[in-house]
């Protein structure tokens, strides 16, 4: 045994005592899935289907399952592979000999959509709840923006389905990720007062120039998808008014309940329906990627007090 060897050996021995034995998760990337995966490690919750497959196809499996953008494997029943939805990060997994988990990573926030760039971007002096009327609630950012519907926004240009949706901005001093909670339009970017300062490292009010996308981050700090009436109006069986937020950058672009077609009233990411329905009926929300997520009306939240942005 050379030097080096013995080194690397007594180093090991050492931090196995040290450590107690308890190893740190090894990550290892496979580039044809595109995913970090590890042994002896799970991730809880957020399930969203499972099927009965080797630990090796799991990964693969979830990679190409649209919304799974983690998943668990365990040998139970011989082999099942946990999907999982929402959000994530490697520092949630947590330690469990025999399992094996892992993080698609073509679900990176980073991968949303195109740069526009040179988006003219204005300072908007309010305190609001803002035209998307975003519920109250534990949000991740809270740097708020009015987004308009200028030419240079592209694809960003304003419409419900961006309300609570979050944004990566860069105005020349560093990306800021920013969430829409109102409409502007006629306008570019209406920088609320904390984003302004932020972005434009506290320029006087004025006119500025940014770059924009969109992220596939959450609003909410919680990963799971979230219904919310508009409304206090919870139980009432003849109006409802419902919105799907937190869709990790899924954009909602229809709604049905009960067969009927919902529509935006005024500029929100709210979806009205008139006509009899209690809350044991499901409201469908149909994202522009053509996957559709169906939700019982009595497990949307009440909304109605809003969240309010400066
Ligand atoms: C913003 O960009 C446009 C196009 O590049 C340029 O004409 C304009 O002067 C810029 N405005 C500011 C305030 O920097
Ligand atoms: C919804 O919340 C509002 C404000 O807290 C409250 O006034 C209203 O009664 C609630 N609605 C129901 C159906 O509980
Ligand atoms: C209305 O909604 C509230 C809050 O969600 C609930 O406590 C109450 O039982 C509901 N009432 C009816 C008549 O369904």
């Amino acid at each position: 045994m050379n030097f080096q060897k013995f080194f690397v050996l007594t180093l090991t021995i050492f931090l196995f005592l040290k450590c107690g034995g308890v190893r740190l998760l090894e990550w290892n990337y496979d580039s044809t899935n595109q995913l970090y995966w590890s042994l002896d490690c799970d991730f809880e919750s957020n399930d969203l289907t499972n099927s009965k497959m080797s630990a090796e196809l799991c990964g693969p499996t979830c990679s190409r399952t649209n919304g799974c953008t983690h998943f668990t494997w365990s040998d139970y029943q011989g082999g099942t592979c946990w999907m999982k939805k929402g959000s994530i990060s490697k520092n949630n997994a947590k330690i469990n000999k025999g399992l094996v988990c892992g993080i698609v990573d073509n679900n990176d926030p980073d991968n949303g959509g195109q740069t526009q760039n040179n988006v003219l971007a204005t300072r908007h002096g309010a305190t609001e709840m803002g035209a998307c009327e975003l519920p109250q609630g534990d949000y991740a950012v809270n740097l708020p923006v009015a987004l308009g519907n200028i030419d240079s926004l592209g694809y960003l240009k304003f419409n419900g389905k961006y309300c609570g949706q979050i944004l990566r901005i860069n105005c020349g001093n560093g990306d800021l990720d920013i969430i829409v909670t109102n409409s502007n339009l006629g306008g570019g970017l209406d920088l609320y007062g904390s984003t302004w300062d932020l972005a434009t490292n506290r320029k006087p009010p004025g006119e500025t120039n940014c770059s924009v996308k969109l992220t596939n981050r959450n609003m909410l700090k919680s990963s799971d998808y979230q219904c919310y009436h508009s409304t206090g109006e919870t139980n009432n069986s003849y109006y409802r008014n419902v919105g799907l937020f937190n869709t990790n950058g899924k954009l909602v672009v229809g709604a049905k309940f009960k067969g009927a077609d919902g529509a935006h009233r005024g500029n929100n990411g709210y979806w009205a329906f008139d006509g009899y329905g209690t809350g044991d009926d499901q409201v469908n929300f149909y994202f522009q990627d053509g996957s559709n997520h169906a939700v019982f009306l009595r497990d949307c939240k009440n909304g109605s007090n809003k969240q309010i942005w400066s």
